[in-house]
Protein backbone atom coordinates (compact mmCIF):
# COMPACT_ATOMS: atom_id res chain seq x y z
CA UNK A 1 0.00 0.00 0.00
CA UNK A 2 2.39 3.15 -0.97
CA UNK A 3 0.27 5.62 0.16
CA UNK A 4 -0.31 6.35 4.18
CA UNK A 5 -0.53 10.56 3.63
CA UNK A 6 1.51 12.87 5.60
CA UNK A 7 3.59 11.22 8.46
CA UNK A 8 1.19 8.72 9.58
CA UNK A 9 2.46 5.37 9.84
CA UNK A 10 1.07 2.34 7.05
CA UNK A 11 -0.68 1.52 10.52
CA UNK A 12 -2.05 5.41 11.77
CA UNK A 13 -2.91 6.28 7.96
CA UNK A 14 -6.32 7.55 9.39
CA UNK A 15 -4.89 10.23 11.64
CA UNK A 16 -3.80 12.48 8.49
CA UNK A 17 -5.54 11.15 6.02
CA UNK A 18 -7.60 12.97 2.90
CA UNK A 19 -10.65 11.30 2.68
CA UNK A 20 -13.02 11.78 -0.61
CA UNK A 21 -16.60 10.78 -0.21
CA UNK A 22 -18.04 8.98 -3.10
CA UNK A 23 -22.26 9.52 -3.53
CA UNK A 24 -22.32 6.41 -6.21
CA UNK A 25 -25.70 7.48 -7.79
CA UNK A 26 -24.11 10.73 -8.02
CA UNK A 27 -20.59 10.69 -8.87
CA UNK A 28 -20.20 8.84 -12.71
CA UNK A 29 -22.37 7.14 -14.78
CA UNK A 30 -20.58 4.34 -16.59
CA UNK A 31 -23.63 2.21 -18.30
CA UNK A 32 -25.98 5.80 -19.29
CA UNK A 33 -28.96 4.91 -17.11
CA UNK A 34 -29.03 7.51 -15.74
CA UNK A 35 -27.68 6.54 -11.72
CA UNK A 36 -24.06 6.95 -11.18
CA UNK A 37 -22.47 2.88 -10.86
CA UNK A 38 -18.76 1.65 -9.86
CA UNK A 39 -18.32 1.41 -13.24
CA UNK A 40 -18.41 4.78 -13.32
CA UNK A 41 -15.90 5.36 -10.16
CA UNK A 42 -13.50 2.16 -11.82
CA UNK A 43 -12.97 4.72 -14.58
CA UNK A 44 -12.45 7.89 -12.56
CA UNK A 45 -10.16 6.49 -9.86
CA UNK A 46 -6.73 7.98 -11.44
CA UNK A 47 -8.40 11.07 -10.81
CA UNK A 48 -8.64 10.73 -7.75
CA UNK A 49 -5.51 9.81 -7.02
CA UNK A 50 -4.30 12.71 -9.08
CA UNK A 51 -6.01 14.54 -6.30
CA UNK A 52 -3.97 13.78 -4.08
CA UNK A 53 -6.94 11.77 -1.49
CA UNK A 54 -5.76 8.78 0.42
CA UNK A 55 -9.08 6.95 1.12
CA UNK A 56 -12.53 6.85 -0.42
CA UNK A 57 -15.88 6.60 1.36
CA UNK A 58 -18.32 5.19 -0.38
CA UNK A 59 -22.32 6.19 0.28
CA UNK A 60 -23.95 2.83 0.77
CA UNK A 61 -23.44 1.00 -2.23
CA UNK A 62 -25.96 -2.11 -0.96
CA UNK A 63 -29.08 -3.25 -2.88
CA UNK A 64 -31.63 -0.72 -1.12
CA UNK A 65 -35.39 0.67 -2.65
CA UNK A 66 -33.63 3.94 -1.97
CA UNK A 67 -36.27 4.91 0.30
CA UNK A 68 -33.89 6.79 2.01
CA UNK A 69 -31.18 7.20 -1.25
CA UNK A 70 -29.74 3.90 -0.46
CA UNK A 71 -29.55 4.64 4.13
CA UNK A 72 -32.52 1.76 4.12
CA UNK A 73 -30.14 -1.13 3.11
CA UNK A 74 -31.84 -4.20 2.02
CA UNK A 75 -28.79 -6.66 2.23
CA UNK A 76 -25.73 -5.41 3.77
CA UNK A 77 -23.41 -8.53 1.54
CA UNK A 78 -24.16 -7.11 -1.80
CA UNK A 79 -24.00 -4.49 -3.87
CA UNK A 80 -27.05 -2.50 -5.33
CA UNK A 81 -27.89 -4.09 -8.99
CA UNK A 82 -27.86 -0.58 -10.17
CA UNK A 83 -24.59 0.13 -9.06
CA UNK A 84 -22.84 -2.91 -9.84
CA UNK A 85 -22.31 -6.55 -8.45
CA UNK A 86 -20.25 -7.94 -5.77
CA UNK A 87 -17.12 -8.99 -8.22
CA UNK A 88 -17.11 -5.66 -9.56
CA UNK A 89 -16.76 -3.79 -5.94
CA UNK A 90 -13.86 -6.18 -5.38
CA UNK A 91 -12.05 -5.53 -8.53
CA UNK A 92 -12.62 -1.89 -7.65
CA UNK A 93 -11.14 -2.59 -4.27
CA UNK A 94 -8.00 -3.96 -5.94
CA UNK A 95 -8.02 -1.35 -8.20
CA UNK A 96 -8.00 1.85 -5.81
CA UNK A 97 -5.65 -0.43 -2.99
CA UNK A 98 -2.94 -0.42 -6.30
CA UNK A 99 -3.20 3.54 -6.57
CA UNK A 100 -2.96 3.76 -2.83
CA UNK A 101 -6.25 4.61 -2.34
CA UNK A 102 -8.11 2.74 0.68
CA UNK A 103 -11.59 1.75 1.06
CA UNK A 104 -14.29 2.87 4.03
CA UNK A 105 -17.64 1.71 3.44
CA UNK A 106 -20.71 2.88 4.83
CA UNK A 107 -22.38 0.66 7.59
CA UNK A 108 -26.30 1.69 8.43
CA UNK A 109 -26.82 -0.11 11.86
CA UNK A 110 -29.55 2.01 13.52
CA UNK A 111 -31.82 0.96 10.98
CA UNK A 112 -32.59 -1.87 8.19
CA UNK A 113 -35.23 -1.63 4.83
CA UNK A 114 -38.49 -2.80 5.24
CA UNK A 115 -37.59 -5.11 2.51
CA UNK A 116 -35.35 -6.73 4.68
CA UNK A 117 -36.29 -10.37 4.62
CA UNK A 118 -36.19 -10.04 8.26
CA UNK A 119 -38.89 -7.45 8.27
CA UNK A 120 -40.79 -9.67 6.20
CA UNK A 121 -41.12 -12.17 8.69
CA UNK A 122 -41.29 -9.33 11.58
CA UNK A 123 -44.57 -8.49 9.68
CA UNK A 124 -46.05 -11.85 9.19
CA UNK A 125 -45.18 -13.02 12.65
CA UNK A 126 -47.52 -12.33 16.00
CA UNK A 127 -47.55 -9.59 18.21
CA UNK A 128 -44.93 -10.78 20.61
CA UNK A 129 -42.79 -12.99 18.56
CA UNK A 130 -39.06 -13.67 17.96
CA UNK A 131 -38.82 -12.32 14.92
CA UNK A 132 -40.33 -8.89 15.46
CA UNK A 133 -37.85 -8.87 19.05
CA UNK A 134 -35.27 -8.10 16.24
CA UNK A 135 -37.23 -4.58 15.73
CA UNK A 136 -39.50 -2.34 18.24
CA UNK A 137 -42.45 -3.24 17.70
CA UNK A 138 -45.33 -1.73 20.34
CA UNK A 139 -49.11 -1.31 21.17
CA UNK A 140 -50.58 1.85 20.53
CA UNK A 141 -52.01 3.83 22.79
CA UNK A 142 -55.45 4.70 23.01
CA UNK A 143 -58.45 2.79 23.42
CA UNK A 144 -58.28 1.26 20.17
CA UNK A 145 -54.54 1.12 20.09
CA UNK A 146 -54.61 3.95 17.45
CA UNK A 147 -52.28 6.46 18.81
CA UNK A 148 -48.52 6.09 18.77
CA UNK A 149 -47.00 4.37 21.46
CA UNK A 150 -45.01 7.97 22.58
CA UNK A 151 -43.76 11.03 21.00
CA UNK A 152 -41.00 10.41 19.51
CA UNK A 153 -41.22 11.86 15.65
CA UNK A 154 -39.33 10.97 12.56
CA UNK A 155 -36.03 13.07 11.59
CA UNK A 156 -37.88 13.54 8.31
CA UNK A 157 -40.58 14.79 9.96
CA UNK A 158 -43.61 12.91 10.98
CA UNK A 159 -44.44 10.33 13.65
CA UNK A 160 -41.65 8.18 14.67
CA UNK A 161 -43.78 5.10 14.63
CA UNK A 162 -46.24 3.38 11.62
CA UNK A 163 -48.55 1.13 12.30
CA UNK A 164 -49.10 -2.35 10.81
CA UNK A 165 -52.22 -5.08 10.25
CA UNK A 166 -53.27 -6.98 12.23
CA UNK A 167 -53.81 -9.84 9.91
CA UNK A 168 -52.10 -11.67 7.01
CA UNK A 169 -49.65 -8.72 6.55
CA UNK A 170 -47.53 -9.13 3.39
CA UNK A 171 -44.34 -7.37 2.78
CA UNK A 172 -44.37 -5.34 -0.01
CA UNK A 173 -42.82 -2.60 -1.72
CA UNK A 174 -43.71 0.05 0.70
CA UNK A 175 -45.38 -2.17 3.64
CA UNK A 176 -44.62 0.08 6.04
CA UNK A 177 -47.01 3.05 4.35
CA UNK A 178 -49.56 0.68 3.19
CA UNK A 179 -49.78 -0.76 6.76
CA UNK A 180 -50.37 2.47 8.45
CA UNK A 181 -53.89 2.65 10.05
CA UNK A 182 -54.54 -0.95 10.30
CA UNK A 183 -55.52 -2.13 13.56
CA UNK A 184 -51.87 -3.61 14.46
CA UNK A 185 -49.01 -3.10 16.10
CA UNK A 186 -46.81 -0.37 15.59
CA UNK A 187 -43.09 -0.54 15.28
CA UNK A 188 -40.41 2.17 15.06
CA UNK A 189 -38.50 4.36 12.34
CA UNK A 190 -36.60 7.18 13.62
CA UNK A 191 -35.92 8.00 9.99
CA UNK A 192 -38.64 7.00 7.07
CA UNK A 193 -41.26 4.18 7.46
CA UNK A 194 -38.93 2.26 5.34
CA UNK A 195 -36.15 2.39 7.48
CA UNK A 196 -37.74 0.00 10.72
CA UNK A 197 -35.21 0.37 13.63
CA UNK A 198 -33.22 -2.63 14.85
CA UNK A 199 -33.16 -3.23 18.53
CA UNK A 200 -29.41 -3.39 19.40
CA UNK A 201 -30.30 -4.96 22.36
CA UNK A 202 -31.37 -8.30 20.87
CA UNK A 203 -28.49 -10.95 20.14
CA UNK A 204 -29.04 -11.68 16.56
CA UNK A 205 -28.72 -7.88 15.68
CA UNK A 206 -25.07 -7.84 17.45
CA UNK A 207 -24.17 -10.81 15.70
CA UNK A 208 -25.53 -10.30 12.37
CA UNK A 209 -23.75 -6.87 12.58
CA UNK A 210 -20.46 -8.76 13.40
CA UNK A 211 -20.89 -11.02 10.66
CA UNK A 212 -21.62 -7.95 8.17
CA UNK A 213 -17.82 -6.05 9.09
CA UNK A 214 -15.94 -9.53 8.71
CA UNK A 215 -17.71 -9.84 5.59
CA UNK A 216 -16.10 -6.39 4.06
CA UNK A 217 -13.04 -6.64 5.96
CA UNK A 218 -12.05 -9.71 4.64
CA UNK A 219 -12.85 -8.71 1.61
CA UNK A 220 -10.43 -5.58 1.79
CA UNK A 221 -12.60 -2.99 2.93
CA UNK A 222 -10.20 -0.52 4.85
CA UNK A 223 -12.59 1.18 7.54
CA UNK A 224 -16.17 1.50 8.11
CA UNK A 225 -18.08 4.82 8.40
CA UNK A 226 -20.80 4.23 11.05
CA UNK A 227 -24.31 5.71 10.09
CA UNK A 228 -25.92 7.69 12.89
CA UNK A 229 -23.53 6.13 15.27
CA UNK A 230 -25.08 7.45 18.35
CA UNK A 231 -28.87 6.30 17.75
CA UNK A 232 -28.70 2.63 18.13
CA UNK A 233 -29.73 2.55 22.04
CA UNK A 234 -32.84 3.13 23.39
CA UNK A 235 -34.81 3.21 26.62
CA UNK A 236 -35.87 -0.06 27.02
CA UNK A 237 -39.23 1.18 28.46
CA UNK A 238 -39.42 3.26 25.37
CA UNK A 239 -40.13 6.55 27.41
CA UNK A 240 -42.00 9.35 26.14
CA UNK A 241 -39.29 12.87 25.34
CA UNK A 242 -41.59 15.44 27.08
CA UNK A 243 -40.43 18.38 27.19
CA UNK A 244 -36.68 18.79 26.13
CA UNK A 245 -34.28 21.65 27.50
CA UNK A 246 -32.11 23.61 24.48
CA UNK A 247 -30.13 21.49 22.26
CA UNK A 248 -26.26 22.61 21.69
CA UNK A 249 -25.32 23.38 18.17
CA UNK A 250 -25.36 19.50 15.99
CA UNK A 251 -28.47 18.09 15.28
CA UNK A 252 -28.54 14.71 13.78
CA UNK A 253 -29.60 14.37 10.02
CA UNK A 254 -33.64 15.63 9.79
CA UNK A 255 -36.26 18.31 9.82
CA UNK A 256 -37.32 17.73 13.25
CA UNK A 257 -37.58 20.39 15.58
CA UNK A 258 -34.31 20.54 17.90
CA UNK A 259 -36.35 20.12 20.74
CA UNK A 260 -37.15 16.66 19.47
CA UNK A 261 -33.77 15.26 18.97
CA UNK A 262 -31.76 17.43 21.61
CA UNK A 263 -30.52 15.32 24.18
CA UNK A 264 -32.72 15.69 27.49
CA UNK A 265 -29.63 15.43 29.33
CA UNK A 266 -26.90 13.41 28.36
CA UNK A 267 -26.67 9.67 29.26
CA UNK A 268 -25.92 9.85 33.64
CA UNK A 269 -26.62 13.25 33.59
CA UNK A 270 -29.06 14.63 36.00
CA UNK A 271 -31.80 14.91 34.14
CA UNK A 272 -31.38 11.14 32.83
CA UNK A 273 -30.28 9.51 29.32
CA UNK A 274 -32.11 10.30 26.31
CA UNK A 275 -34.18 7.47 25.51
CA UNK A 276 -32.48 7.31 21.85
CA UNK A 277 -29.51 9.87 21.45
CA UNK A 278 -26.22 8.99 22.97
CA UNK A 279 -26.99 6.09 25.36
CA UNK A 280 -24.10 4.49 27.59
CA UNK A 281 -25.05 1.65 26.45
CA UNK A 282 -23.92 2.10 22.38
CA UNK A 283 -20.44 2.57 23.83
CA UNK A 284 -20.47 -1.64 24.27
CA UNK A 285 -21.42 -1.90 20.70
CA UNK A 286 -18.38 -0.25 19.40
CA UNK A 287 -16.12 -1.81 21.82
CA UNK A 288 -17.03 -5.08 20.46
CA UNK A 289 -16.91 -3.41 16.74
CA UNK A 290 -13.49 -2.53 17.52
CA UNK A 291 -12.08 -5.56 18.81
CA UNK A 292 -13.30 -6.90 15.10
CA UNK A 293 -11.56 -4.44 13.62
CA UNK A 294 -8.22 -4.85 15.35
CA UNK A 295 -8.28 -8.66 14.67
CA UNK A 296 -7.36 -7.06 11.12
CA UNK A 297 -3.76 -6.22 11.03
CA UNK A 298 -4.62 -3.48 13.45
CA UNK A 299 -4.86 -0.49 10.75
CA UNK A 300 -9.03 -0.83 9.78
CA UNK A 301 -10.75 2.27 11.22
CA UNK A 302 -14.31 3.01 12.54
CA UNK A 303 -15.29 6.01 11.39
CA UNK A 304 -18.34 7.07 13.31
CA UNK A 305 -21.35 9.71 12.21
CA UNK A 306 -22.13 11.30 15.48
CA UNK A 307 -23.78 14.89 16.13
CA UNK A 308 -23.32 15.39 19.34
CA UNK A 309 -23.55 19.38 21.02
CA UNK A 310 -20.90 18.78 23.44
CA UNK A 311 -17.97 18.19 22.63
CA UNK A 312 -16.66 15.78 25.76
CA UNK A 313 -19.11 13.23 25.48
CA UNK A 314 -18.46 12.91 21.76
CA UNK A 315 -14.93 12.24 22.31
CA UNK A 316 -16.30 9.15 25.09
CA UNK A 317 -16.12 7.65 21.59
CA UNK A 318 -13.17 7.97 20.49
CA UNK A 319 -11.77 6.18 23.73
CA UNK A 320 -8.56 3.81 22.72
CA UNK A 321 -11.30 0.82 22.53
CA UNK A 322 -14.12 1.99 20.32
CA UNK A 323 -13.80 4.53 17.32
CA UNK A 324 -10.90 5.65 15.30
CA UNK A 325 -12.51 8.72 14.77
CA UNK A 326 -15.75 11.03 14.21
CA UNK A 327 -16.74 13.50 12.30
CA UNK A 328 -16.46 16.92 13.03
CA UNK A 329 -20.22 18.53 12.58
CA UNK A 330 -19.47 21.77 14.95
CA UNK A 331 -16.34 23.02 12.39
CA UNK A 332 -19.49 22.25 8.95
CA UNK A 333 -22.16 24.09 11.07
CA UNK A 334 -19.42 26.99 12.19
CA UNK A 335 -20.27 30.44 10.44
CA UNK A 336 -17.34 32.19 8.54
CA UNK A 337 -16.21 34.04 11.78
CA UNK A 338 -12.85 34.20 12.76
CA UNK A 339 -13.57 33.91 16.77
CA UNK A 340 -16.15 31.18 15.93
CA UNK A 341 -14.20 29.01 14.10
CA UNK A 342 -11.02 29.60 16.84
CA UNK A 343 -13.66 28.45 19.71
CA UNK A 344 -14.51 25.51 17.29
CA UNK A 345 -11.10 24.66 16.49
CA UNK A 346 -9.56 25.27 20.32
CA UNK A 347 -12.41 22.82 21.42
CA UNK A 348 -11.69 20.34 18.89
CA UNK A 349 -8.16 20.06 19.49
CA UNK A 350 -8.71 20.10 23.88
CA UNK A 351 -11.73 17.52 23.45
CA UNK A 352 -9.75 14.89 21.17
CA UNK A 353 -6.24 15.43 22.98
CA UNK A 354 -8.05 14.57 26.27
CA UNK A 355 -8.67 10.52 24.64
CA UNK A 356 -5.65 10.98 22.28
CA UNK A 357 -7.79 10.67 19.37
CA UNK A 358 -7.23 12.23 16.31
CA UNK A 359 -9.47 15.32 15.02
CA UNK A 360 -11.28 15.80 12.08
CA UNK A 361 -12.20 18.76 9.92
CA UNK A 362 -15.26 18.48 7.49
CA UNK A 363 -16.93 21.26 5.09
CA UNK A 364 -19.45 19.72 2.90
CA UNK A 365 -21.38 15.94 2.98
CA UNK A 366 -24.22 14.25 1.09
CA UNK A 367 -26.75 16.22 4.26
CA UNK A 368 -25.64 19.75 3.75
CA UNK A 369 -25.79 22.64 1.94
CA UNK A 370 -22.59 23.09 -0.08
CA UNK A 371 -20.44 25.27 1.81
CA UNK A 372 -19.69 27.32 -1.51
CA UNK A 373 -23.43 28.59 -1.22
CA UNK A 374 -23.14 28.62 2.56
CA UNK A 375 -20.29 30.95 2.54
CA UNK A 376 -22.50 33.30 0.06
CA UNK A 377 -25.24 34.08 1.99
CA UNK A 378 -25.75 36.68 4.63
CA UNK A 379 -26.15 33.73 8.03
CA UNK A 380 -22.95 31.59 6.78
CA UNK A 381 -23.98 28.70 9.52
CA UNK A 382 -25.20 25.93 8.61
CA UNK A 383 -28.27 24.32 10.76
CA UNK A 384 -30.10 21.02 10.07
CA UNK A 385 -33.38 22.31 10.49
CA UNK A 386 -33.12 25.77 8.81
CA UNK A 387 -31.15 24.72 5.49
CA UNK A 388 -32.17 28.51 4.38
CA UNK A 389 -32.63 27.45 0.83
CA UNK A 390 -33.81 30.02 -1.52
CA UNK A 391 -31.76 32.79 0.65
CA UNK A 392 -29.70 34.80 -2.00
CA UNK A 393 -26.14 33.95 -2.12
CA UNK A 394 -23.19 35.72 -3.24
CA UNK A 395 -21.27 32.74 -5.00
CA UNK A 396 -18.39 34.69 -6.15
CA UNK A 397 -17.93 35.76 -2.78
CA UNK A 398 -18.96 32.08 -1.29
CA UNK A 399 -16.29 30.53 -3.58
CA UNK A 400 -13.69 32.93 -2.39
CA UNK A 401 -14.31 31.91 0.99
CA UNK A 402 -14.49 28.34 0.21
CA UNK A 403 -10.94 28.43 -1.30
CA UNK A 404 -9.83 30.29 1.88
CA UNK A 405 -11.70 27.38 4.11
CA UNK A 406 -9.83 24.60 1.87
CA UNK A 407 -6.28 26.09 2.88
CA UNK A 408 -8.03 26.29 6.88
CA UNK A 409 -9.51 22.59 6.55
CA UNK A 410 -6.34 21.09 5.07
CA UNK A 411 -3.66 22.74 7.54
CA UNK A 412 -5.16 21.84 10.62
CA UNK A 413 -4.22 19.00 12.68
CA UNK A 414 -5.77 15.16 12.05
CA UNK A 415 -7.34 14.25 9.34
CA UNK A 416 -10.06 15.69 6.53
CA UNK A 417 -13.16 14.99 4.81
CA UNK A 418 -14.20 16.16 1.06
CA UNK A 419 -17.12 15.65 -0.50
CA UNK A 420 -17.99 14.85 -4.21
CA UNK A 421 -17.43 18.37 -5.94
CA UNK A 422 -15.79 20.19 -3.48
CA UNK A 423 -12.86 20.40 -5.72
CA UNK A 424 -14.54 21.50 -8.52
CA UNK A 425 -15.85 24.31 -6.15
CA UNK A 426 -20.02 22.91 -6.78
CA UNK A 427 -22.59 25.43 -5.72
CA UNK A 428 -26.23 24.19 -3.81
CA UNK A 429 -28.38 23.71 -6.64
CA UNK A 430 -31.51 25.38 -5.49
CA UNK A 431 -34.29 25.90 -7.92
CA UNK A 432 -34.60 21.71 -8.73
CA UNK A 433 -38.21 21.61 -10.00
CA UNK A 434 -40.30 19.64 -7.27
CA UNK A 435 -41.51 17.25 -9.18
CA UNK A 436 -38.17 15.91 -9.45
CA UNK A 437 -37.35 16.09 -5.58
CA UNK A 438 -36.05 12.54 -4.29
CA UNK A 439 -35.17 13.32 -0.48
CA UNK A 440 -37.93 11.87 1.88
CA UNK A 441 -37.53 15.33 3.50
CA UNK A 442 -39.24 16.96 0.82
CA UNK A 443 -42.52 14.38 1.50
CA UNK A 444 -42.19 13.94 4.97
CA UNK A 445 -41.60 17.62 5.79
CA UNK A 446 -45.50 18.25 3.95
CA UNK A 447 -43.07 20.07 0.98
CA UNK A 448 -41.50 22.96 3.48
CA UNK A 449 -38.12 21.71 3.20
CA UNK A 450 -36.86 20.60 -0.29
CA UNK A 451 -34.07 18.46 1.45
CA UNK A 452 -30.71 17.50 -0.07
CA UNK A 453 -30.91 16.91 -3.56
CA UNK A 454 -29.63 20.02 -3.95
CA UNK A 455 -25.99 18.62 -3.02
CA UNK A 456 -26.44 15.69 -4.66
CA UNK A 457 -26.68 16.44 -8.21
CA UNK A 458 -24.17 14.50 -10.29
CA UNK A 459 -20.82 15.71 -11.01
CA UNK A 460 -19.84 17.63 -14.03
CA UNK A 461 -16.49 16.21 -15.81
CA UNK A 462 -16.22 17.59 -19.39
CA UNK A 463 -17.98 18.66 -22.36
CA UNK A 464 -19.92 22.34 -22.82
CA UNK A 465 -23.62 20.33 -22.33
CA UNK A 466 -25.33 17.78 -20.06
CA UNK A 467 -24.48 15.35 -18.99
CA UNK A 468 -21.15 16.84 -19.22
CA UNK A 469 -19.10 13.61 -19.45
CA UNK A 470 -21.16 12.20 -16.47
CA UNK A 471 -22.75 9.74 -18.17
CA UNK A 472 -22.28 8.85 -22.25
CA UNK A 473 -23.38 11.37 -24.52
CA UNK A 474 -27.74 11.46 -24.76
CA UNK A 475 -28.03 9.66 -21.35
CA UNK A 476 -30.09 11.95 -18.47
CA UNK A 477 -28.61 11.86 -15.34
CA UNK A 478 -31.61 11.58 -12.08
CA UNK A 479 -30.96 14.74 -11.31
CA UNK A 480 -30.62 17.96 -14.01
CA UNK A 481 -27.40 19.00 -14.15
CA UNK A 482 -27.08 23.31 -14.31
CA UNK A 483 -26.03 24.57 -17.68
CA UNK A 484 -23.70 26.77 -16.03
CA UNK A 485 -21.43 24.15 -14.84
CA UNK A 486 -19.98 23.96 -18.37
CA UNK A 487 -17.41 26.46 -16.48
CA UNK A 488 -16.71 24.33 -13.38
CA UNK A 489 -15.92 20.47 -15.23
CA UNK A 490 -13.39 18.66 -13.82
CA UNK A 491 -11.91 19.16 -17.49
CA UNK A 492 -12.19 23.26 -17.65
CA UNK A 493 -10.57 23.60 -14.28
CA UNK A 494 -7.83 20.78 -15.06
CA UNK A 495 -5.38 23.24 -17.06
CA UNK A 496 -6.26 26.07 -15.18
CA UNK A 497 -3.84 27.02 -12.12
CA UNK A 498 -6.40 29.21 -11.10
CA UNK A 499 -9.80 26.65 -10.56
CA UNK A 500 -10.66 25.41 -7.31
CA UNK A 501 -9.58 21.91 -8.41
CA UNK A 502 -5.59 23.41 -9.44
CA UNK A 503 -6.12 24.45 -5.34
CA UNK A 504 -7.46 21.32 -4.05
CA UNK A 505 -4.41 19.43 -6.22
CA UNK A 506 -1.82 21.81 -4.99
CA UNK A 507 -3.29 22.14 -1.16
CA UNK A 508 -3.19 18.17 -1.03
CA UNK A 509 0.36 17.50 -2.66
CA UNK A 510 1.67 20.21 -0.29
CA UNK A 511 -0.07 18.81 2.82
CA UNK A 512 1.58 15.50 2.20
CA UNK A 513 5.03 16.36 1.57
CA UNK A 514 4.95 19.32 4.27
CA UNK A 515 6.42 17.62 7.62
CA UNK A 516 5.12 20.63 9.83
CA UNK A 517 1.60 20.02 8.33
CA UNK A 518 1.92 16.13 9.53
CA UNK A 519 2.70 16.93 13.06
CA UNK A 520 0.41 17.37 15.97
CA UNK A 521 -0.86 20.60 17.35
CA UNK A 522 -1.23 24.12 16.52
CA UNK A 523 0.38 27.33 18.13
CA UNK A 524 -1.74 30.23 18.07
CA UNK A 525 -0.30 33.40 16.90
CA UNK A 526 -1.18 37.00 17.14
CA UNK A 527 -3.43 38.53 14.73
CA UNK A 528 -6.08 41.31 14.20
CA UNK A 529 -9.50 40.51 14.80
CA UNK A 530 -11.49 38.67 12.47
CA UNK A 531 -8.28 36.84 11.33
CA UNK A 532 -6.64 33.60 12.43
CA UNK A 533 -2.93 32.83 12.52
CA UNK A 534 -1.09 29.97 13.78
CA UNK A 535 1.62 27.52 13.39
CA UNK A 536 2.19 24.46 12.47
CA UNK A 537 5.89 22.22 13.46
CA UNK A 538 8.92 23.82 13.85
CA UNK A 539 12.03 25.08 13.30
CA UNK A 540 12.78 25.06 9.69
CA UNK A 541 9.98 23.21 8.53
CA UNK A 542 7.70 24.82 10.10
CA UNK A 543 4.19 26.52 8.03
CA UNK A 544 1.68 29.32 9.19
CA UNK A 545 -0.99 29.75 8.19
CA UNK A 546 -3.21 32.85 7.89
CA UNK A 547 -6.50 33.64 7.23
CA UNK A 548 -8.12 37.01 6.82
CA UNK A 549 -12.34 36.74 7.36
CA UNK A 550 -12.27 40.31 8.43
CA UNK A 551 -13.54 43.38 5.72
CA UNK A 552 -9.91 44.63 5.60
CA UNK A 553 -6.30 43.56 3.93
CA UNK A 554 -3.52 42.56 6.44
CA UNK A 555 -0.49 42.06 7.00
CA UNK A 556 1.34 39.15 6.56
CA UNK A 557 3.79 38.23 9.48
CA UNK A 558 7.47 38.11 8.56
CA UNK A 559 8.10 34.74 6.08
CA UNK A 560 10.28 33.92 3.48
CA UNK A 561 7.96 32.55 0.97
CA UNK A 562 4.51 31.77 0.66
CA UNK A 563 4.03 28.15 0.06
CA UNK A 564 0.20 28.78 -1.32
CA UNK A 565 -2.44 31.20 -1.72
CA UNK A 566 -5.80 30.66 -2.11
CA UNK A 567 -6.01 34.23 -4.08
CA UNK A 568 -3.89 36.69 -5.31
CA UNK A 569 -1.58 38.50 -2.64
CA UNK A 570 -0.56 41.98 -3.08
CA UNK A 571 3.23 42.47 -1.85
CA UNK A 572 2.89 41.80 2.02
CA UNK A 573 -0.96 42.43 2.30
CA UNK A 574 -3.47 39.15 2.59
CA UNK A 575 -6.66 40.33 1.15
CA UNK A 576 -10.23 39.69 2.91
CA UNK A 577 -11.61 35.95 2.59
CA UNK A 578 -7.95 34.38 1.32
CA UNK A 579 -5.97 32.25 3.31
CA UNK A 580 -2.18 31.38 2.94
CA UNK A 581 0.71 29.19 3.59
CA UNK A 582 3.89 30.49 4.89
CA UNK A 583 7.57 29.75 5.28
C1 LIG B 1 -27.23 9.71 8.10
C2 LIG B 1 -26.97 9.86 6.62
C3 LIG B 1 -28.20 10.42 5.98
C4 LIG B 1 -29.35 9.46 6.21
C5 LIG B 1 -29.54 9.18 7.69
C6 LIG B 1 -30.42 7.98 7.91
O1 LIG B 1 -27.38 10.92 8.74
O2 LIG B 1 -25.84 10.66 6.41
O3 LIG B 1 -28.01 10.64 4.62
O4 LIG B 1 -30.53 10.00 5.69
O5 LIG B 1 -28.33 8.88 8.34
O6 LIG B 1 -29.76 6.81 7.56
Amino acid sequence: MPSTGQGASAHDWWRTAAIYEVYVRSFADGNGDGVGDLAGVRARLPYLAELGIDAIWFAPWYPSPMADAGYDVADYRAIEPLFGSLAEAEKLITEAHDLGIRIIIDVVPNHGSDQQPWFARALAAPPGSAERSRYHFRPGRGPGGELPPNDWTSMFGGPAWTRTPSAEPTAGPSAGERADGAPGEWYLHLFTPGQPDFNWAHPDVRAEFASVLRFWFDRGVDGLRIDSAALLAKDPGLADLGATPTPGSSAPVGTAPASAVAPAGAAGEPDGPHPFIDRDEVHEIYQEWRRIADSYRGDRVLIGEVWLPDAQRLARYLLPDELHSVFNFDFLCCAWDAAALRGVIDTTLDAHDRVGATPTWVLSNHDVVRHVTRYGRADTAFSMTDRQIGEPSDLALGTRRARAAALLTFSLPGGVYLYQGDELGLPEVEDLPEELLQDPMWERSGHTNRGRDGCRVPLPWSGDAAPFGYGPEGSSPWLPQPAEWKNLTAEAQSGDPGSMLSLYRRALRLRRAEPGLGTAGLAWLPSPDGVLCFRRGEGPAAVTVIVNLSAEPVDLPPHGEILLSSGPVSGSLLPPDTAAWLR
